[in-house]
Parts: C-alpha cells; structure tokens; sequence
C-alpha cells in the first residue's frame, strides 16, 4: 500500500473546542512523496519501520498503523495478527502527515487483506478516529477540509504543482503548535489568514503564480516561534525565486512552489547548497490518495 504526504495550502485555525480540538478550514493537497506499508499475516500485531526518520516512529500500540489495523479488526471481525511494515518516504513529525498516510494506507491494506470491502467512505470515518488527517490521507489529490480537518469537500482545480520541501532534523509536535498557537492568541490577535476565496479561485485557473501570492497558514507564527530557524529558511525559499513558501501544516516541513518543474530542480539544488534546511524533496501535486499497489 502507498500513502502520499500532503501540503496545507491555505489553513486557518479557529478557536479551540471543548474537546480540545480546533475548528478549521483547510485546502489540503496530496503530493508525491509516500510512504509504502506492507501487511502480513503473523501470528502477532507487529510493526516494522525503515527510513529517514524511522527512529522516532513508535513501535508499540501507539503507532497509528497498529491503531488502524486494531481498530478495522475490532470493527470487522478480521484477524488483527499482522506484520506491519513501514517505509517511510515522509519526513517523521514534518507536518506532512506522515502518520496519518501510514494510518490509511494501513486501513486500506487491512480491508483488502481481510476482504472486507469497506467502501473509502466508510474508511475515512473510521480513520477519523485514528487522526484528523486520515481521511484526507484516503482522499488524496486536492480537498476543502473542515471541522477538525476531516471532512471534506472535492475542490475544483486543474493542471499539475512542482513543490519543493525542505526538511529540518528536529520535529515539531502538532499538539505543541496548536498550544503555542493558543498562547499567542492570548496575548493579541494572531491569524492572517481567513478565507480560501483566493487559494480555491487559483487551483481551479491552474494559476501557480496566483496560488504561490495566496498561501496561507495560521499555524505559521506557532511554528516559526518554536523553531525560529524556519524564518530564514522561508526567506531564503523566496530569495531564490519559489512562488510561495510556506510551513506545511503544524511544520517544520518547508514548502516552495515552483514555477514548474526545472524550475523546481533549480529551486532544489541552489536551496541544497544554503545550509537552512536538513535534505530537499521535489514532489507533484495533486496525486491520489492511498491505495493498493499489490496484493499476494
Ligand atoms: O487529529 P490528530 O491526532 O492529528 O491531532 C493531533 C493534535 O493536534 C491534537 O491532539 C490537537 O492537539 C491538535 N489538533 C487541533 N485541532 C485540529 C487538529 C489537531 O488542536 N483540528
């Protein structure tokens, strides 16, 4: 199974919920880089990690793919006895939602595993629980997201988007962002950005140009405050040409548009050579959401 990281185009943060989430209203887009999960039957619920960043994943009942296998199983009858298998093409705790691709890429693989035919819908209700980006994770390609971020509306769009991410060693932990976000807010009015009239408007001309100047996220100021660094890296991303730069979701994950893609190499290899980040990846978007590569 794969699962594709995702972008938040435009993420603006309400005030927080009683049950401690915040109401917000997000255009995600799904882009190139994956992580792929293999599920075996075992005679045990186990989970395996590989990649950049795989130390940091945790290996016991708390790692969201045994949560996503435990929970179909509990659900469906299936046997929850599976060698989990991750390997990660995602920055780990980037604000790319890493887990939560892993999550449905976990779901998907369990109802193909145990034959259950779950239709997507019924999936992502169920990843809903595990996390507020799982459902977009099934979703993939470009979506409204409201609430806590997991139900979505299809967004009208076209043509194809060259990103470049840069990464940064030390992750940030969401529910810190969204605490220092609140924090913030205590002391005077922070968030920029509210309405995604200009990020939709720009995804359904194909217009980069116009989406680059519209990008937004309220979660930006949390991130940059926790990991100053990032200010630099932003600029840097602008200074040598990108469209738009932007943390991703609750960061420190860097995002830059790219005019297309030589633009997006160029772009890669000059912000590689500036030391403000720990690695570059180039990704497309929109790609689909997660899905079966191949069953045995
Ligand atoms: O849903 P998920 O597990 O990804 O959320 C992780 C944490 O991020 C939550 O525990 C919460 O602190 C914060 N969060 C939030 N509002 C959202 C989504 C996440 O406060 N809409």
């Amino acid at each position: 199974m794969r699962a594709p990281a995702k972008v938040n185009l435009h993420l603006s943060v309400g005030q927080r919920r009683p049950d401690g989430f915040h109401d917000l209203t997000t255009v995600f887009q799904a882009v190139g880089l994956y992580d792929d999960v293999t599920l075996t039957r075992s005679d045990a619920l186990t989970v395996t990690v590989q990649g950049t960043g795989a130390a940091e994943v945790p290996l016991d009942a708390s790692n969201l793919a045994v949560r996503a296998v435990a929970l179909l199983a509990e659900r469906t009858g299936g046997d929850p006895r599976v060698a989990v298998h991750i390997a990660k093409g995602i920055p780990v705790a980037g604000g790319c939602a890493g887990g939560s691709a892993d999550a449905a890429a976990a779901l998907v693989g369990a109802d193909a595993l145990w034959g259950t035919g779950w239709s997507r819908e019924q999936l992502a209700s169920l990843g809903a629980e595990l996390g507020s980006d799982v459902p977009f994770a099934l979703h993939g390609g470009t979506a409204l997201g409201t609430g806590r971020g997991e139900q979505l509306t299809a967004v009208l769009e076209q043509g194809e988007f060259s990103w470049v991410l840069a990464l940064s060693e030390a992750g940030l932990s969401t529910p810190a962002v969204y605490a220092e976000l609140d924090r913030q807010r205590e002391t005077g009015p922070v968030g920029v950005v509210s309405d995604p009239a200009e990020v939709l408007a720009a995804l359904r001309k194909g217009d980069a140009v116009a989406l680059g100047r519209s990008l937004g996220n309220d979660l930006q100021s949390a991130a940059l405050a926790l990991a100053p660094r990032l200010r630099r890296l932003l600029d840097t991303g602008r200074d040598l040409g990108a469209l738009g730069a932007i943390v991703s979701g609750s960061g420190p994950t860097v995002a830059l548009l790219a005019r297309d893609d030589g633009h997006a190499v160029a772009l890669a290899a000059a912000l590689a050579g500036q030391d403000v980040c720990s690695a570059v990846r180039r990704a497309e978007g929109p790609v689909a959401g997660a899905r079966v590569l191949e069953t045995s």
